[in-house]
């Protein structure tokens, strides 16, 4: 029977949702919250031409390296290379993309949580504005900050997330995140090209699509590449081991490269995506209601929470319009944000599993327990302690700040280092080409990608990093 040659560590149902759920993963909160708020703040255009070349001549490369280890070494980015290259160190940088995924769980849940909290305002019309209020902008401040300010609704908001996240990957690979990846991604695609047509038609959208889409290099500094890299990495998942684990569970049969192109593309799609609703709706306000451009684009985390439910209230079409677009919004953004949890938790779950033999349903478990915990400083870090908001140890920043720079500037470039290293020059191309080729012999890109994943990738994460730990440490 088909069903004994399911191995028990779960196998994805079929080609499709591999790509949904290794799409799910990268789509996220860096998509639709990050990137819009990189490229307002990096200049726009150019900012996302230099992106979209990262993810093709850097992302593209790492993101098929990471599915060929994973299929190839069957187990989480630990277990998969120590497979690989029995007795050597290098198992190593499959435990440091553990410690990562730990790391950014750890700070991903509280700002899902908020996604959370605003869905429940949005839906019960809290963001309508009160008759006789006298300032949007400040109606929408004390709302965003009577939420990151509270201990209570930051802690609770992110510990609802969290326990949705740890149901569905404790339920297993095709119980549970199968099932919550074939609902929430028709959802989501759904729900952003209702709000993207309605953002494309508001007055305004031509300016905002200018800004979004005409490139000024003189708006390019090399802060920008650093941070394109970076978005670049975080947004596709790339170098902590994600896609090996999901890859771990992939048949021999398929098609590694199509399915690595196809998660690249639609990961940049949905960026691209959640840009169009973003600028337009931003040049709207500036255009019909005077808004203060410069003042809306540097609006940083704010962007999403605080200017974009202000600027939802202004859309034509009254109360219902605004119930159902911000509520709308906010749903595509928890939603998005919980498939990528998953793929977080996945990681260390199946870590705990394959490497420390521990049940699926107590691994799940026990690393969110341990993920809450850590979670808690960077909660209160958003104004509700003093201390954890601005450390002294590091130059004011909060806790957020430290372990999202942390991660987005070092450890996954760093992890992606490791594996493009791994691939290109120790466990090895042929290797690689074995097992890409094992079901696609006509490998197109072949002699390219060898090339991007030995040379073009590590030298570019080299360049970027370098340069970053420069200017972290030497200012
Ligand atoms: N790619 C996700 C996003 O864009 O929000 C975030 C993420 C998920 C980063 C999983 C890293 C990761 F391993």
């Amino acid at each position: 029977m088909e069903q004994s040659k399911i191995p028990s560590r779960g196998q994805w149902g079929s080609r499709l949702v591999f790509i949904f759920a290794a799409a799910g993963s990268a789509v996220g909160l860096g998509n639709i919250w990050g990137f819009p708020m990189n490229v307002a703040q990096n200049g726009g255009g150019a900012f996302v031409l230099v992106y979209l070349f990262f993810m093709f001549v850097v992302g593209f490369p790492v993101m098929l390296a990471e599915m060929v280890l994973g299929r190839a070494g069957e187990k989480n980015p630990v277990g998969a290379l120590k497979n690989l290259k029995k007795g050597t160190p290098w198992y190593l940088v499959g435990g440091l993309g553990v410690f990562t995924g730990f790391v950014i769980l750890s700070f991903y849940i509280v700002i899902s949580g908020w996604t959370v909290f605003y869905f429940f305002q949005a839906a019960g019309g809290n963001l309508i504005l009160p008759e006789g209020t006298a300032e949007a902008g400040v109606y929408f401040e004390e709302m965003y900050e009577s939420m990151t300010a509270n201990a209570g609704y930051e802690v609770v908001f992110m510990g609802i997330f969290l326990i949705l996240t740890a149901v569905i990957v404790a339920a297993g690979v095709r119980t549970g995140i199968e099932r919550a990846i074939k609902i929430s991604m028709p959802l989501l695609l759904i729900i952003l090209l209702i709000l993207m047509f309605r953002a494309l038609t508001l007055e305004g959208a031509g300016e905002g699509l200018k800004f979004y889409l005409v490139p000024d290099f003189s708006q390019l500094t090399f802060g920008t590449l650093n941070m394109a890299l970076g978005q670049a990495f975080f947004s596709l998942s790339l170098g902590m081991g994600v896609m090996i684990t999901y890859g771990s569970y992939l048949s021999k049969k398929e098609n590694l490269p199509t399915s690595a192109g196809q998660v690249v593309s639609m990961d940049v799609v949905i960026a691209i995506l959640a840009g169009l609703i973003i600028f337009p709706v931003i040049f709207f306000t500036v255009v019909v209601h005077g808004g203060d451009l410069d003042s809306l684009l540097m609006s940083g985390m704010g962007l999403v929470f605080q200017v974009f439910p202000q600027i939802l209230g202004e859309l034509p079409g009254g109360d219902g319009a605004v119930i159902f677009f911000s509520s709308a919004f906010f749903l595509l953004l928890g939603i998005a944000a919980l498939t990528s949890a998953i793929s977080i938790l996945e990681v260390i779950t199946a870590h705990l599993v394959d490497d420390w033999k521990i049940g699926r349903r107590k691994a799940a478990w026990l690393s969110s327990g341990a993920v809450f915990v850590v979670a808690i400083p960077t909660a209160l870090g958003f104004g509700a302690s003093a201390f954890f908001t601005n450390l002294p140890f590091a130059g004011g920043m909060s806790v957020f700040e430290v372990k999202y720079l942390l991660t987005f500037q070092i450890l996954l470039p760093v992890g992606a280092l490791g594996l493009s290293l791994f691939v290109g020059w120790v466990w090895g191309i042929p290797n690689a080409l074995k097992e890409i080729q094992h079901e696609t012999p006509t490998f197109v890109l072949k002699r390219t990608w060898c090339f991007m994943i030995r040379y073009v990738a590590p030298i570019a994460i080299l360049i970027v990093l370098g340069s970053n730990l420069v200017s972290i440490f030497l200012g």
